[in-house]
């Protein structure tokens, strides 16, 4: 078997803003009830960013959390990639402000924007760079405050999001080609921009020249959902070469309980194996992923070596899975 290199992700980190708002406090001030978000999401509460406070805050202390958790220094990095849909600015990239705030030398930094999918396409991007030998240390942040895109008299949205970051170190190692090799071993990623109008942000900096907020056709989302991440699970696990019933773990981005349940169930994943954080995090777009491997490495259950399935959707439409063995 000969040698290859692999992308590997040698710490990873994750910050909430300590804000918690709750679907009580929400019901308060839009026509909802915690009865209804509970049964149709899972969602008991979500955090919020404090004013002033902004997704390259979030991003810092994620990856100040990861460089620590790697035993890196900022001075290390080469690559940093931030996955974002809500940048500080227009510009500069949310990742050249985080690179400023964190100290790190002039590198390569960038902004990937593909929504809720962002950190599953932002850690391809990653292993591009990574496995061809041109980064040495790569942060990779998904980071969100999606409270600043909600229209708070939406019901039908603005009970679904909350703000965070999470953060991985990815570095080569050298492999030998098969999948007992820690790293990334493969990944499908998608995009269907004829469908939009199911999921988008109705400002920008070219057209109406705001920020604009966040519309979403709920149960048409849904629909493709399930279908979607379902086919493209498939088709990574086949790259990667692994079988769903060698996964380990399952870490979908959280976007409801439900979604994340219905994905396990055409897939034949058994729900023990699905790590579950949107009951307290809500829908933290990109940052959803790498916050529910924070929790569930902190907490234990995800080990060195496992192999681990991640898989999202998002606004574009967009959507992908990658499978990686920490
Ligand atoms: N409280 C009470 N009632 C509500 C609320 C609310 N917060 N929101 C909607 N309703 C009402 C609707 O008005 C509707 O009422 P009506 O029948 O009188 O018209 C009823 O509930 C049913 O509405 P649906 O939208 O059909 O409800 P559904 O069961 O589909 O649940 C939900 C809505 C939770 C949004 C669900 O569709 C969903 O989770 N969709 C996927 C969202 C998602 O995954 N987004 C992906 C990523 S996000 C990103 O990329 C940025």
């Amino acid at each position: 078997m000969s040698s290859v290199l692999r992308s590997v992700v040698i710490g990873v980190g994750g910050f909430l803003p300590p804000d918690i708002v709750t679907n009580e406090e929400l019901a308060r001030t839009v026509d909802t009830s915690d009865a209804w978000i509970v049964e149709r999401t899972g969602i008991h509460s979500r955090r919020r960013a404090a004013e002033g406070q902004a997704t390259s805050d979030l991003a810092v202390e994620a990856a100040k959390a990861a460089l620590l958790a790697a035993y890196r220094r900022p001075s290390d990095l080469d690559l940093i990639i931030v996955a974002t849909t809500t940048a500080d600015f227009t510009f500069p990239a949310t990742a050249a402000i985080v690179q400023r705030k964190l100290g790190a030398p002039v590198c390569i930094a960038f902004d990937v924007q593909a929504v809720c999918s962002g950190f599953v396409f932002a850690l391809s991007v990653a292993d591009n760079f990574v496995a061809r030998g041109q980064a040495k240390c790569a942060l990779v942040i998904g980071a969100e405050t999606m409270t600043r895109l909600m229209d708070w008299s939406d019901r039908g949205t603005c009970v679904l999001f909350g703000d965070g970051a999470g953060a991985v170190i990815v570095e080569p190692r050298e492999g030998v080609g098969d999948t007992s090799d820690r790293g990334i071993l493969g990944y499908c990623l998608r995009t269907d921009g004829a469908k939009q109008d199911l999921l988008y942000v109705d400002g920008g900096p070219s057209t109406t020249g705001t920020v604009g907020k966040l519309r979403m056709q709920g149960n048409q989302v849904f629909r493709h959902a399930v279908v979607n991440i379902a086919e493209a699970v498939v088709s990574a696990a086949k790259i990667a070469g692994v079988e769903l019933s060698e996964i380990d773990w399952f870490i979908p981005h959280q976007a409801n309980q439900r979604i994340l349940e219905g994905v396990a169930r055409r897939l034949g994943i058994a729900q023990e194996r699905v790590i579950s954080t949107v009951a307290l995090h809500a829908n933290t777009s990109a940052a959803s992923i790498p916050l529910a491997m924070n929790q569930a490495i902190g907490d234990g259950r995800i080990k060195p070596g496992q192999l681990l399935l991640v898989e999202a959707m998002g606004g574009g439409l967009t959507w992908g899975a990658l499978v990686l063995r920490l």
